[in-house]
């Protein structure tokens, strides 16, 4: 339960985050698609939110008061950190987001929930889209010659075949 309220606030903070990112760039085309990755994160929280009260169970308010924070706060980072560092940034929190949901997909499995199997890989699958696109862009940038990028996930493919053989990305778990 814990890895869905974590799941759940954390892509509100991601929401949030995004909204300030799409604010702090300038090209028309870059703000929308981080728009659409901000409403795909909005999707997600509703798709964990369902999973939780089916299951029973509530948000964690204090998880979510401190997600606020930290989504307000990388928010009104993003209008002093320049192009890059945010762009940065959301990659390498993507990478872990593919994980979570690998691991709350197993989770689901393991505790005898195979009904929230499928929209959980599909979430993992997004996250993996996510990443790759921050990571696209970040390789774009001249920094990436003097700042090591975070270590790549597997291919998207994997996360299937992993959750097939009772296994998770956690190579990305380590960004
Ligand atoms: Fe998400
Ligand atoms: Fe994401």
């Amino acid at each position: 339960m814990t890895v869905l309220q974590n799941a759940y606030s954390g892509e509100y903070a991601a929401s949030l985050a995004y909204g300030g990112h799409a604010r702090s760039v300038s090209d028309p085309g870059e703000r929308a698609e981080i728009l659409a990755i901000l409403d795909q994160e909005l999707e997600h929280r509703g798709f964990v939110g369902g999973m939780l009260s089916a299951l029973g169970a509530a948000p964690d308010p204090f998880k979510e008061r401190l997600m606020t924070v930290v989504g307000t706060t990388i928010s009104c980072l993003c209008r002093i950190g320049g192009w890059f560092i945010p762009m940065y940034g959301a990659g390498k929190l993507e990478a872990g987001n593919i994980v979570e949901y690998e691991v709350a997909a197993a989770l689901a499995r393991e505790a005898g929930h195979p009904e929230l199997v499928e929209c959980l890989l599909h979430m993992a699958e997004i996250e993996w889209d996510h990443e790759k696109y921050f990571r696209d862009k970040t390789l774009s940038s001249a920094w990436c010659r003097v700042v090591p990028l975070w270590p790549a996930p597997p291919p998207r493919a994997d996360i299937r075949a992993n959750f097939a053989r009772g296994a998770t990305s956690r190579r990305g778990a380590a960004a």
